[in-house]
């Protein structure tokens, strides 16, 4: 077995093990990524496409890329769509802020060629991972790497940033944490469609027969997805009877149409709320998916563990340089603070836009009502706005 050091062990490089790495580095503080996953099959996972205005700014800022302000779209607003008409909400106007669209997939690339222009340490396609003396002074972080080679890792810190599947938030000794979830009636049909652009903006379509959102990834290549029971199967779902359920989904009296095409890929995504607290246990640190779940709606994943991750970084920097782990205390408070307002977001548009069948007429009237109430109040929309775009980070850049 290969005995290695490091300052700080990543399990996972996935958007948050990444970006925390390159972050560290600039603080001139190593580490090292392991992912049990090769580089090409994490490029190649669809996941959301929209940033938000501090996601964005810490990727230019930080010097990761600044491909988002070329290639990405900024989005000052989008469109919620009910009883047939669509109600812009516009997050210049609302909250002085615009959101990207610009997809994981390219985030994630970003992040890696940085990594590697930069020397960084990422151990992609390591098998067998686990960890091990967590309450230790030298936690460490065992592995067998892509050539085979056994290897352990032995950090002064270990995070635990291999998303909701991985292995570090099981390590925490059920005495030492709780778990928050919320399980969901319904799920996503998420696909990949060659169409034109249907609309400038993205619309969230809450409708009697469910909900439908209409987002984009290039003029020849759109991104949509509608509610479906959890147990859809793709297979089930032809091409033709896709537009079928989009188009009586968006219908209305305002024209408007949706722009078809074929469909290249089809995904059901699963939706939970799932919070694991307290994010520290010894000197593991736990961030972005694996440590909490949002739903999709609205996007916040990504842009959460990216939250998560600048806050760590700065803990993980006076930690190191005070040759002490006592500012680890305060991560847990300051990354909560947003997580919750992120799982509130995130559950109340959840909520607010889908259909679910348990209820009744008097659930469906209310939520027409909410929407109704929302776009016709100035401070409803600024609601909306402001946790769309984003809170405001808890640091600087
Ligand atoms: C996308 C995904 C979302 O969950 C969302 O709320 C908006 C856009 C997307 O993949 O484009």
């Amino acid at each position: 077995m290969r005995i290695e050091h490091t300052t700080v062990g990543i399990v996972g490089a996935g958007p948050a093990g990444l970006m925390l790495s390159h972050l560290l580095a600039l603080a001139g503080i190593a580490s090292v990524a392991v992912d049990a996953r090769t580089r090409s099959e994490i490029e190649n996972t669809h996941r959301a496409g929209i940033l938000e205005h501090d996601s964005v700014r810490l990727l230019v800022d930080s010097g990761v890329s600044d491909r988002v302000l070329r290639e990405g779209h900024e989005h000052r607003g989008i469109r919620l769509r009910f009883d047939g008409a669509d109600h812009r909400i516009d997050f210049q106007r609302l909250a002085g802020a615009s959101t990207w669209l610009y997809p994981q997939t390219a985030v994630f690339a970003d992040l890696a060629d940085a990594r590697a222009r930069d020397g960084g340490d990422v151990r992609f396609d390591g098998r067998d991972t686990a960890v091990d003396r967590l309450t230790g002074d030298e936690p460490v972080l065992r592995f067998t790497d892509a050539d085979g080679i056994e290897a352990e890792l032995r950090c002064d810190y270990l995070v635990g940033a291999d998303g909701s599947r991985g292995l570090c938030r099981a390590q925490v000794p059920a005495e030492h944490r709780t778990q928050y979830f919320r399980e969901y009636p319904f799920a996503w049909f998420g696909f990949l469609a060659a169409a034109p652009v249907s609309a400038p903006e993205l619309i969230y379509a809450r409708s009697e027969h469910g909900f439908a959102l209409v987002s984009q990834r290039t003029e020849t290549v759109q991104r949509m997805y509608f509610q479906c029971d959890p147990g859809a199967r793709v297979e089930d779902w032809s091409d033709e009877r896709i537009w079928e359920e989009m188009r009586r989904r968006l219908a209305g009296g305002d024209g408007f149409e949706l722009r078809a095409g074929p469909i290249l890929e089809k995904t059901v995504l699963p939706f939970r709320s799932f919070v694991q607290e307290p994010l520290r246990y010894g000197r593991m640190l736990l961030a972005g998916d694996a440590a909490h779940t949002v739903p999709p709606t609205g996007a916040k994943g990504l842009n959460l563990a990216l939250a998560d991750v600048r806050v760590l970084a700065e803990i993980l920097e006076r930690a190191v340089r005070q040759r002490d782990p006592g500012p680890l205390d305060d991560y847990t408070p300051r990354a909560l603070a947003r997580v919750w307002k992120a799982q509130h977001f995130s559950y109340w548009m959840t909520t607010m836009l889908h259909r679910d069948e348990r209820g009744d007429g008097f659930d469906e009237r209310r939520r027409l009502g909410e929407l109704a109430g929302i776009v016709a109040s100035e401070a409803g929309a600024r609601y909306l706005a402001e946790g769309y775009t984003g809170w405001p980070a808890a640091v600087p850049v």
